[in-house]
């Protein structure tokens, strides 16, 4: 079974209970704190959200964590991840809260798929030029994330202005019957090209 198929079918199975533990709960506040407490670290306001949209995307949504500490910030949000459960939940708890697909939305996808990296469902405008991209993860078996490590990867994806910083205590997690204690990291980059306004735009 690919990486990819492991993913979707857990992050299917566990959809409904994903953010139920009291643990979640505990890291999501934090992560939400420390974002909202710099956001001029994020690149936010970038441009003015009353005159002009901001549209952020949320890749590997899930349930909408980021698209919830973002939220306040941006115009519209889209969402994208491979499990069709974890869709289906971030979109029901939009609508519940009563916003509309035009504002908040996600679609299954799987843009790491290298036998189909620009897939066609993905193709239409309203998944080209974020102003903001996020993309919240966690690593479960193997604590691979280091801050070079990321910072490679963002300029090799070629960011610049990349940062990274992590959060002083560490977070106490549940995955896949494991107990974690966790460092929570928070990298940004931003794109090289020039904004609506001159300025730069930023991107997660
Ligand atoms: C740890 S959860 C994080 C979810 C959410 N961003 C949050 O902060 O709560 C990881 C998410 O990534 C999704 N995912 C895993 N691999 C993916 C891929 N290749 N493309 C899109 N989503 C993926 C999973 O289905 C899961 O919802």
């Amino acid at each position: 079974m690919s990486y990819a198929e492991a993913n979707r079918r857990y992050f299917d199975a566990i959809s409904d209970s994903y953010d139920s533990k009291p643990w979640f709960k505990v890291v999501n506040d934090r992560v939400a704190t420390t974002l909202r407490s710099d956001l001029s670290w994020v690149g936010i306001p970038f441009t003015d959200s009353t005159t002009q949209p901001v549209r952020l995307l949320d890749y590997a949504c899930g349930t909408g964590l980021m698209t919830r500490v973002f939220g306040p910030y941006v115009t519209s949000t889209q969402g994208i991840d491979i499990s069709p459960n974890m869709v289906s939940t971030y979109n029901t708890r939009a609508r519940d809260a009563g916003i509309s697909e035009d504002v908040v939305n996600a679609v299954v996808g799987d843009l790491f798929d290298k036998s189909d990296p620009n897939p066609e469902a993905l193709s239409g405008e309203r998944f080209w030029d974020f102003d903001i991209a996020t993309k919240m993860n966690a690593s479960i078996v193997v604590p691979h994330f280091t801050i070079d490590g990321v910072k490679q990867f963002f300029a090799e994806a070629g960011f610049v202005d990349v940062d990274v910083i992590t959060m002083k205590e560490k977070n106490y997690m549940e995955f896949g019957g494991k107990k974690l204690w966790r460092t929570i990291l928070f990298a940004r980059g931003r794109r090289p090209m020039e904004g609506r306004d001159g300025s730069g735009k930023s991107e997660l």
